[in-house]
């Protein structure tokens, strides 16, 4: 498709009620665990979203999901781990609601004044996210922005400041928050199985993209003014996200941070390097961190590492009366257990179906769940902007702990007193 803006029809109108229309900026390599959720959706009986349109820097690459049998032939996943969300296999929107063809676009700015949606999803490289919010809620469009809010913390304190007072939800999709091992997780925290908490450690060094490989292909992850930074990023956002939702707010973060691998590659079947990306952000970090509440931890993370990873065996929080290790529960009074089981047992049920309606466990499934009960409801997300913007907060105090060479308090990187690091991408964004 020439650079023209381009659309290809589809729905358009106003829906005064019916589904929510939905419209997806970015057919990203994350869009078929969406469209994976969407589908779960419809399974369960909770059919409230329709894709209205598609949108992607070329056509064809929005073509490519719409209809079967329609446009470029699908691309395989980008991951061959089936845990992992880029695992999940193409999808056409044909096949998960035969009821609708959305239209493509090449220009998110030209789907909005067609005015053929009521909420956009963000699946755009992060230094996208906050220009589509923007024009989202300028457009008077519900917005869901896939993690990291954004690409600094000025650029999400935009996107929050934008949607303050407009009566629009406004969520990132922090995925990690509805899984259900988390969810567990913090009911057992909540319920006081394991007491106040007081020690936390998470972390690994090493995964299918180590010691080298371009991270998910996507060679926008290793430049910092697109990705904001690598994988304390990218990862850290989600790491911190659970961090605070099992223990409480973090207030201090001291880290070390460095780039292990200058280049990254891909390599073709035989192992011979096809392509070659500088890399410009950081691979490992480790990071203490100390609570609000006055247990301390440290969480490490690399995405480098030579010979094999090596996974910590799930977070381990340790409290006044027990421990969460990994995703069992142990107490001095001998109680044992996976918190999953116990909390299956012992949680009330109203809460139980709360958190998984319909019986869904499919993640995706669940966060764009949330995000159409929160806008039929008028109200904020679970994960909403301001969640977002405080785990990137909290994943830059990594970077500007680093850069500043000091332990950095959370609420000075949330207000914009530290941010040497996030300084040469302010500046290219016109944020500064
Ligand atoms: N929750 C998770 O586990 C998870 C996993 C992977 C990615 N993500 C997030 O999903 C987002 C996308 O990541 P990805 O790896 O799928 O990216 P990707 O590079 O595969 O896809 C980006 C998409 O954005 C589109 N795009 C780029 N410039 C555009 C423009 N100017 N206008 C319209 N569209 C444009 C591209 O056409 C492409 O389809 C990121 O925010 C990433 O952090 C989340």
């Amino acid at each position: 498709m020439a650079a023209a803006t381009a659309a290809a029809g589809g729905a358009s109108g106003k829906a005064a009620s019916g589904p929510l229309r939905l419209g997806i900026v970015g057919a990203a390599r994350i869009l078929p665990a969406h469209l994976r959720g969407l589908k779960a959706l419809l399974d369960a009986g909770l059919d409230g979203i329709r894709v209205a349109a598609l949108c992607a820097r070329r056509l064809e690459d929005a073509v490519a999901f719409r209809r079967r049998g329609e446009g470029p032939p699908p691309r395989a996943p980008v991951s061959a781990n089936p845990d992992d969300p880029l695992g999940a296999p193409h999808l056409w929107l044909s096949d998960v609601h035969p009821d609708t063809l959305p239209a493509a676009y090449d220009d998110w700015r030209r789907m909005l004044a067609d005015d053929v949606v009521d909420a956009v999803l963000v699946l755009a490289p992060v230094g996208l996210h906050h220009r589509v919010a923007l024009d989202a809620l300028a457009a008077g469009k519900h917005v869901l922005i896939e993690k990291p809010l954004a690409v600094s913390v000025a650029a999400g304190r935009a996107i929050a400041a934008a949607a303050a007072g407009r009566g629009l939800v406004v969520g990132v999709a922090e995925v990690l928050r509805y899984a259900e091992a988390t969810r567990a997780a913090r009911w057992a925290v909540e319920a006081g199985l394991i007491g106040e908490p007081q020690l936390w450690v998470s972390g690994g060094i090493g995964n299918e993209w180590s010691p080298d490989r371009i991270v998910a292909d996507t060679p926008w992850r290793h430049r910092k003014r697109e990705a904001g930074g690598g994988g304390a990023i990218d990862v850290g956002v989600h790491l911190f996200h659970l961090v605070r939702h099992l223990v409480g707010p973090i207030a201090e973060v001291s880290a070390y941070v460095t780039t292990m691998e200058p280049e990254r590659v891909r390599r073709d079947a035989a192992g011979a390097v096809v392509a070659r990306v500088r890399n410009e952000v950081d691979d490992a970090f480790f990071a203490n961190l100390r609570f609000a509440g006055g247990a301390i931890g440290t969480t490490f993370w690399s995405w480098a590492g030579r010979g094999e990873p090596v996974a910590f065996p799930g977070p381990a929080l340790y409290g006044t009366a027990g421990c969460l290790k990994g995703d069992e529960v142990v107490r001095d009074d001998g109680l044992r257990g996976r918190a999953a089981e116990l909390f299956a047992r012992q949680a009330p049920p109203a809460r139980r179906h709360a958190l998984f309606p319909g019986g869904l466990r499919d993640p995706f499934a669940l966060q764009l769940h949330e995000f159409a009960r929160a806008i039929a409801e008028g109200r904020p997300m679970e994960t909403s902007a301001e969640e977002g913007l405080i785990d990137l907060a909290t994943a830059f105090a990594v970077l500007e702990s680093a850069t500043v060479n000091r332990p950095v308090a959370v609420a000075e990187v949330l207000d914009g007193r530290v941010a040497a690091y996030q300084a040469e991408i302010d500046a290219h964004h016109g944020l500064a």
